[in-house]
């Protein structure tokens, strides 16, 4: 079943003042199936940004429809569509955002806040995530005494905590050290293929993208081309590189594979 569809998108900027409209994203279709892990890549400035922002209902397209888990949020009031995005969306983001004056076990609960879930059922979920994520130990630190990758997991907890329709990721690793971003990918695989996530991830790294089952290309605000993954992730990892490079334009790659 498709989670996502995306057909004919569009963003045109508007300036505000005299100036140029600026088409950042045009007649752009993507499919996202239940449980799939999706890659978007692209030179800088290709829309990628643009598209997550629609997709996040945090932006609204200029043409073209978006269907979220059998829901067109366009279609909603604000009230119901931030009732959407926080039921149906999980986001991890590039600098974490976490809260500060809370501790970790606080921020992974907040999506949970205004659900009706019961104490057992939302420590059960809590306890969960943390054993899978290695974060059992900082539950009760603030976020200012734990590190860079333990905030990173602390967000992929908060984004899967109430099971969304879909996780948005724009550069999850983009603020990490390789060994930290090594741990985000694989927490981030491991809930992909063990709770059957729906995962759709923004980055630059062809490492972090070698981490998907597919990977889609934006050029010029349009769709470029995609590829998946056989059998080995190593020749995954060429193909993207290799798409890269044809693809031309502002990346910031790194030589080797983390792997
Ligand atoms: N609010 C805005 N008003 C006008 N132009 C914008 C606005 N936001 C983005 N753009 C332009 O739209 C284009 C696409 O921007 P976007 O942020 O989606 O790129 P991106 O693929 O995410 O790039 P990067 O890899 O650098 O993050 C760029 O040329 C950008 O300058
Ligand atoms: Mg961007």
């Amino acid at each position: 079943m498709s989670i996502l569809t995306v057909n004919q998108l569009s963003k045109t900027y508007y300036p505000k003042k005299d100036g140029l409209a600026y088409r950042a994203l045009h007649d752009f279709d993507l499919r996202v199936e239940e449980g799939e892990f999706v890659g978007v890549m692209g030179p800088s400035g290709s829309g990628k940004t643009t598209l997550l922002n629609m997709l996040a209902t945090i932006d609204k397209p200029t043409a073209g429809e978006m269907i979220l888990n059998g829901k067109n949020p366009l279609d909603l009031s604000p009230n119901k569509l931030a009732l959407f995005r926080r039921r149906e969306l999980g986001f991890v983001f590039q600098d974490f955002n976490l809260l500060d004056t809370l501790n970790v076990r606080e921020n992974i609960l907040l999506p949970l806040a205004l659900d009706t879930l019961s104490l057992k059922e939302m420590e059960k979920r809590l306890m969960q995530l943390a054993k899978q994520l290695n974060i059992v130990d900082i539950l009760d630190k603030r976020i200012s005494e734990i590190s860079g990758g333990q905030q990173q997991r602390t967000a992929c907890a908060r984004a899967f905590i109430h099971e969304p329709a879909m996780v948005l990721a724009d550069e999850p690793t983009g603020n990490l050290d390789s060994k930290a971003a090594r741990q985000v990918l694989d927490t981030l695989s491991s809930m992909n293929e063990e709770r059957g996530a729906t995962i759709l991830m923004v980055t630059h790294d062809p490492t972090a993208a070698s981490f998907c089952d597919r990977v889609v290309f934006i050029k010029d605000g349009t769709f470029f081309s995609e590829i998946r993954k056989g059998d080995k992730r190593q020749v995954f990892y060429q193909n993207i590189l290799d798409t890269l490079s044809i693809l031309g334009g502002d990346f910031h790659e790194s030589p080797h594979p983390r792997a």
